[in-house]
């Protein structure tokens, strides 16, 4: 799986180097989490590697997103746009299905760039709102996230509303269901420490994510800075390591097939993917299972 630099400073370690290749992530954020930024920095990250940009925007218009990317200290923004490598797909005020199924799939059809793009699409809600039954707005989402990821790596955005962090139920579900990768940004206020943020990464398909919540911050000239804390440094062995051993005390006891591809596997392994049990517990569970 090829990795993508995001492009938010401090979140590629929390992804396993980065965002797959011509997957789909969705952002999760209350108002002012800093989806749009996030959105931003992410389609910029791609035009400082060379990569085109597609903006895909359904609530505010091409105008209003230059100039807050340009409050934001992205001036070299205009620059893009003029040199047609970054496009703008501005949907805001449309019918959002016809768009969807008409002329989303002609401008993809249409698209000369190869499948090589960075997408975002901000905010995905009033999709979702745009169609009241479940069944069909988990196919309009489908089918435009399955449609953008056709010219390259999509991440659209989701508003949170309601209770801060219950992403359990209501207009969520849909989209992380059918996501690669799902970040949460949760913002909340703290007594004494004023406005917090904090970054989860809820999923990541095909990668060892963190699963922790790290804090951050929006800053000018920057966007979003991420502490990745622990996920920087270097990862314990010693649980594979030992596990390794235990195996090769009890060879006999295991088929040799079954023997080679853990041993082979334990080598990409680290402590923190096995949760409460010790190596001496996984290795009788192994044993057990092979034994008449
Ligand atoms: N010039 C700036 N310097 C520092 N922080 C800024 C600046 N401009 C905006 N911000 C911060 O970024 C936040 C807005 O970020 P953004 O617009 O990306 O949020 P959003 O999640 O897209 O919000 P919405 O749901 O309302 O669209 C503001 O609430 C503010 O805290
Ligand atoms: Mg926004």
């Amino acid at each position: 799986m090829r990795k993508l630099k995001s492009g938010v400073y401090g979140l590629n370690p929390l992804l396993d180097g980065g965002i797959n290749e011509n997957s789909s992530t969705v952002v999760i954020g209350c108002s002012g989490a800093g989806k749009t930024t996030f959105a931003t920095q992410f389609i910029r990250r791609g035009l400082e590697a060379g990569q085109e940009g597609i903006f895909v925007s359904l609530d505010e218009n091409k105008e209003q997103i230059i100039k807050e990317a340009i409050e934001m200290g992205w001036k070299r923004i205009i620059d893009y746009i003029e040199e047609e490598r970054l496009v703008f797909i501005d949907a805001s005020g449309q019918e959002f299905s016809t768009f969807i199924k008409k002329e989303l799939p002609g401008f993809v059809a249409d698209w000369k760039g190869g499948a090589n793009a960075r997408i975002s699409i901000d905010p995905l809600t009033p999709v979702m709102w745009s169609v009241t039954d479940r069944y069909e707005q988990r196919e309009l989402i489908g089918f435009m996230l399955k449609e953008t990821r056709k010219v390259g790596t999509v991440l659209a955005t989701l508003e949170e509303h309601g209770t801060a962090g219950d992403l359990s139920g209501g207009e969520a579900v849909i989209p992380m269901y059918l996501a690669d990768c799902v970040i949460h940004l949760r913002n909340f206020v703290d007594s004494e420490a004023g406005l917090q943020r904090r970054l989860k990464v809820m999923k990541c398909r095909n990668s060892r994510h963190s699963k922790m919540e790290h804090s951050y911050s929006i800053v000018k000239g920057l966007g979003l800075v991420v502490n990745p804390g622990e996920s920087r440094a270097e990862p314990s062995r010693a649980f594979p390591e030992r596990l390794k051993n235990m195996l090769d005390e009890h060879k006999g006891r295991i088929p040799a097939r079954v023997h080679q591809r853990i041993i082979e596997v334990l080598e990409e392994l680290r402590d923190e993917d096995f949760n409460d049990m010790s190596p001496e517990e996984v290795v009788e569970e192994i044993i057990q299972e092979y034994e008449d």
